[in-house]
């Protein structure tokens, strides 16, 4: 092992690794930014989209970033700068220790709104409040500067504790009693919200795809959002990867990670629409506020309503608290390995790092006035967090994954990673199928869709 390796833990078992990268990738992206997004953008071909890109992209692009952190044994930096010495690739890497304060600015604040939310569902603080007291209770919560920050600070803290552990005894354990309690309940509130009188036009919505609203902004919001689901663009793959064995199968680990991730979302949308297109006046395009506006109202309408409501938001907590500690490892990975921190003052800066980077995001929903507007695209409002969402959370993990397919197809080598992908899978024969795919059909599309975005400048937002 090179210096680097040394204290940096790996993971206890395949299915720990497993649990781990799948409690990373299943998170508020596939719970509160999936249906957000999906409805925003027509639903059925966005989906359609996003799945494709799911098989066709992203799969390779998972498998190059836990092979380059698998090789190296290094966080994002260390890779290019131990695989290309003295290149400038490194800065792909700076970019995802970026994305990572970028990314947790906005996402510990959100994943605070479901702390908040447990507290008032278990309190009936909805219970008969009518849409418009629904909608009223979400802007005086988010627009409270004292809460905003409070439930911000708390799910630092929550992530920080969890991080301190380390790889084995932190990450890995509280995955691997976490998820599958995710999953039960989120398979409780399906059947719940399918066996509803009307909710076939949910269903619909969800699932036929109509081609003729899809814009070309959809379809970069669908694979944005599919590399955000899935980790993917900023290093935290590259990073889960560095702590994985040479026994594993890559390729299985891989699928097992996208399969579960997918499905995650699929029933999140299966929760979500079936239940919102029973209510009279809601509609699927109100974006950031869906499920905090919106979820309330339907769990009043139905039986045992605030229970489920509750442990709706337990399983939003759940799921973000498992993603967000592979967001800040990012950053802490790369001060253990390149300035040779210790881990403990490496999570202290990660994290008090990502809690201050935060703090416009949490002031930005009414708290502070021109936090809440810093910018107007083609007649959309831009909050401090919507912004950060849009840059760090869509357009900095597109870069970074055309990053890591051009740097694995074209500067470490097929046959390179080809060799890694055979440690751990004997019988391998897809070589050149997966060269293919990373040299050319990943680049090509990434590329394809920023050069589209640099003609098209609406397609900016
Ligand atoms: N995949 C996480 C989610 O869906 O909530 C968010 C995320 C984690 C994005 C790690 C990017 C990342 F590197």
């Amino acid at each position: 092992m090179d210096s680097g390796a040394q204290n940096r833990g790996q993971w206890g078992s395949k299915l720990g690794f497993i649990l781990a990268a799948a409690g990373s990738a299943i998170g508020l992206g596939n719970i509160w930014r999936f249906p957000a997004t999906a409805g925003q953008n027509g639903g059925g071909a966005f989906v359609a989209v996003y799945l494709a890109s799911i098989v066709i992209i992203c799969f390779a692009v998972m498998i190059a970033e836990l092979a380059l952190g698998r090789n190296t044994q290094r966080n994002p930096v260390g890779v290019y700068k131990k695989l290309a010495p003295g290149s400038s690739w490194k800065y792909f890497g700076v970019l995802g220790v970026l994305t990572g304060w970028g990314i947790s600015s906005f996402y510990s604040v959100v994943a605070g709104w479901t702390l908040g939310y447990i507290y008032k569902t278990a309190t009936g603080a909805f219970s008969n409040a009518s849409p418009q007291q629904i909608s009223q209770i979400f802007g005086d919560f988010v627009s409270n500067p004292v809460s905003a920050i409070g439930f911000h600070a708390a799910f630092m803290v929550i992530t920080m504790l969890i991080l301190f552990g380390g790889v084995k005894s932190g990450i890995e354990r509280w995955s691997k009693i976490l998820m599958p309690v995710l999953l039960v309940i989120l398979i409780l509130l399906v059947i719940r919200s399918v066996t509803l009188p009307g909710a076939e036009k949910g269903l619909a919505f969800l699932l036929q795809p109509k081609w003729d609203e899809l814009t070309g902004r959809g379809v970069l919001a669908a694979v944005g959002q599919a590399f955000f689901s899935l980790s993917l663009g900023m290093g935290t793959m590259i990073t889960y990867g560095s702590y994985l064995s040479r026994k594993e199968n890559l390729f299985e680990s891989a699928a097992w990670v996208c399969t579960l991730d997918t499905l995650i979302a699929l029933l999140a949308g299966l929760a979500i629409f079936p239940a919102l297109f029973t209510i009279p006046g809601l509609e699927p395009t109100i974006g950031a506020g869906l499920i905090f506006v919106v979820l309330p109202n339907i769990f009043n309408k139905i039986f045992l309503g605030g229970l489920f409501g509750t442990g709706f938001f337990i399983l939003l907590a759940i799921a973000a608290v498992t993603s967000l500690i592979s967001i800040v490892e990012v950053p802490v990975a790369y001060f253990v390995d390149e300035l040779k921190w210790s881990r403990k003052k490496a999570v202290w800066v990660g994290g008090l790092g990502a809690f201050i980077v935060g703090i416009p995001a949490a002031l930005s929903l009414g708290a502070v006035g021109w936090l809440s507007s810093v910018m107007t695209i083609e007649g959309r409002n831009y909050g401090f967090l919507d912004l950060m969402n849009l840059l760090f959370g869509q357009y900095s993990l597109i870069i970074g994954s055309l990053g890591v397919a051009l740097f694995v197809g074209w500067r470490w080598g097929v046959s390179s990673i080809n060799k890694e992908i055979e440690q751990g899978h004997p019988g391998y024969r897809h070589q050149a199928l997966y060269g293919f795919l990373i040299r050319f059909l990943s680049p090509i599309i990434i590329a394809g869709l920023l050069i589209y975005l640099l003609i098209d400048p609406n397609a900016f937002a």
